[in-house]
């Protein structure tokens, strides 16, 4: 029997006039721990959903390593999440999410990012969602983008803007004990606003296509009680 590639996301690279962009490996996750280390935000503010910058030091970096490979561990064709580790000179500087949900029939991505404090401010966090919508819109075909930021996460509005999305409601969530809104953000294709350079795509194989935009459950649905 043909045997299937069992892991077809492995051989996938996006290249960006600066930076590489590969779905998470362990060597590199472990660079990645030490750039959260470093630093990604003032402590006096929150930028994510899930306050995991808050963790002890003393377990932040495996918190941060099992929650990559719980990532892994559950990738399907209905649910995925690719988290790219962006790497600047051949260092990774941070990571680049993209999740689809039913991506065959929905043909929408969800995306979500970091970058080390220090790498900041030079463009890179535009340079690498513009990689990953260029990615999902002309290779995957997806139709519709995502995303959300917090109000007072400026540079990250500022790099939606820049890449053309459009505000698309509001939703309050608990973070650190205290109400907050978060924007939700839409990019439908047509209104991609793309870089001046093109992206460069490695490794897209017919296996990761199929995976990624498979148009029925792998296996069906445990019944419901
Ligand atoms: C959000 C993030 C990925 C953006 O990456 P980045 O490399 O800093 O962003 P860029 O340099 O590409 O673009 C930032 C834009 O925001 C602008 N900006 C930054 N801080 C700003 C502020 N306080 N007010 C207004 N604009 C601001 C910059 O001027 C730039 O816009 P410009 O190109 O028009 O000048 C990065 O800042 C980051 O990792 N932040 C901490 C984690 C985080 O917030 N993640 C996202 C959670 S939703």
């Amino acid at each position: 029997m043909d045997r299937p590639d069992h892991w077809p996301q492995r051989t996938l690279v996006l290249r960006t006039p600066r930076l590489e962009l590969r779905p998470d490996d362990d060597e590199g996750l472990l660079e990645l721990v030490e750039e959260a280390y470093r630093g990604i935000h003032p402590p006096e503010r929150m930028p994510f959903l899930e306050s995991w910058t808050d963790a002890d030091p003393r377990y932040l970096g495996r918190g941060m390593l099992q929650y990559h490979w719980s990532e892994r561990a559950a990738f399907a064709p209905e649910k995925w999440t690719l988290h790219f580790l962006a790497r600047l000179d051949g260092r990774v500087i941070g990571t680049q999410g993209m999740t689809g949900v039913d991506f065959g029939v929905t043909r929408e991505v969800d995306t979500g990012s970091w970058l080390g404090q220090r790498f900041q401010g030079r463009g890179l966090g535009t340079e690498m969602r513009a990689a990953v919508l260029a990615y999902a819109f002309d290779v995957l075909g997806a139709e519709h983008a995502r995303s959300d930021a917090f109000a007072d996460n400026h540079a990250s509005h500022r790099v939606s803007e820049k890449l053309g999305y459009h505000r698309d409601g509001l939703r309050r969530l608990a973070v650190r004990g205290k109400v907050v809104d978060n924007t939700r953000l839409r990019l439908p294709r047509e209104d991609f606003r793309r870089p001046a350079w093109e992206l460069q795509v490695e490794g897209h194989t017919p296996a990761l296509a199929a995976l990624l935009s498979a148009p029925v459950r792998e296996q069906p649905s445990s019944p419901r009680r």
